[in-house]
């Protein structure tokens, strides 16, 4: 699938290299699948299917985390766009284009200079959203590069001043330890005269963040257990969804979301690609999901050890949700 619109505002940079995804997927599952715990990287809900189950939690009444994000980002964008005169506004992880209009309807001077570059897993999810803003913004460039985000900030090109942003609260799907080390890269990657924004989901009540992932559609039990069919399309795994039950909750020790499959039978499962064989007794759990929730001196420390500075913060009334910006540290 490549976009409709045969346009030069737009280009689309594969950075996967099927061999090289492919191993680490494998290394990584079967890494995973043989600990103690078992365990699988969350990055792998998002195929096409996965991407749009994620899209409907987006609007699901008890998941407040995109609604406020973007309720927040509507007042915040005309002051996060006041000094950008061109240059590039960078997403990762993008999925869809709700997020980045709002920055994009506050920057209507300089859309012509703009690039927006957007990075994510989900080719489908890119070239979809892609199409849309090359319409919405006649003036706009778009780079879609497929990729982890990890990889893609060496790609993007240094004309102009950039604002990276990463959404969503994904920060919350690292520990305090990847977290750290991914916000050096970025550091690492920063000009003195570029942005990084994050959307963060704050320490809350437990009842209203367990509401948020246990929804009564069952959309998130869905799409927890659509990992699985991941599993069995990429590397031939004979899971069958049926066998699980999905699980999501706080763990107030460690203010964070986890989100489990849990076997309602014992069972055992071929994943031919891996050469193996796993067992699970009746209750036993994978591990899908770490989301954490964050207070602001977290996110302070945290910056401060990857070498940022906060600039502005951001947030809704209850404070239930921060977008937060940054810029180097001076040395
Ligand atoms: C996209 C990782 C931010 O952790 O809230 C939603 C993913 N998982 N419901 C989150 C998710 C279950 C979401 N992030």
């Amino acid at each position: 699938m490549r976009t409709a619109d045969n346009t030069d505002r737009f280009e689309i940079i594969d950075c996967r290299s099927g061999t090289a995804a492919g191993e680490e997927m494998k290394r990584e599952v079967y890494a995973g699948l043989t600990a103690a715990q078992k365990h699988l990287p969350c990055k792998y809900f998002y195929d096409s299917r996965g991407s749009a189950l994620f899209e409907r939690i987006c609007g699901l009444p008890e998941y407040y985390p995109t609604r406020m994000e973007l309720s927040i980002l509507k007042s915040a964008s005309r002051q996060l766009m006041r000094g950008m005169d061109g240059g590039s506004l960078i997403e990762l992880g993008s999925g869809s284009n709700w997020k980045i209009r709002r920055l994009l309807d506050a920057a209507n001077g300089c859309l012509p200079r703009l690039r927006y570059v957007a990075v994510d897993v989900c080719e489908s999810a890119l070239l979809g959203s892609a199409e849309e803003l090359l319409h919405l913004y006649p003036d706009l460039r778009v780079s879609a590069i497929v990729s982890d985000y990890r990889c893609a900030l060496d790609r993007i090109g240094r004309d102009g001043d950039r604002l990276i942003t990463f959404f969503g609260g994904t920060i919350g799907n690292m520990d305090a330890r990847e977290a750290r080390s991914f916000l050096s890269s970025i550091a690492a990657a920063m000009g003195r005269r570029d942005r990084l924004l994050i959307g963060a989901d704050m320490v809350k009540q437990k009842d209203i963040l367990e509401a948020a992932y246990n929804d009564d559609q069952g959309v998130t039990a869905e799409f927890n257990k659509n990992i699985l069919s991941v599993m069995n399309r990429e590397l031939r795994a004979a899971f069958d969804p049926s066998c699980f039950e999905h699980e999501a909750f706080y763990r107030e020790d460690r203010e964070c979301i986890e989100m489990h499959l849990r076997a309602n039978r014992d069972l055992s499962v071929e994943i031919q690609d891996l050469d193996l064989e796993i067992e699970m007794k009746q209750g036993e759990t994978i591990f899908t999901e770490v989301s954490r929730k964050f207070r602001r001196e977290t996110l302070e420390e945290t910056a401060a050890d990857a070498g940022l500075r906060i600039t502005k913060w951001f947030t809704d009334r209850k404070k239930w949700f921060s977008v937060v910006e940054f810029v180097k540290k001076r040395a």
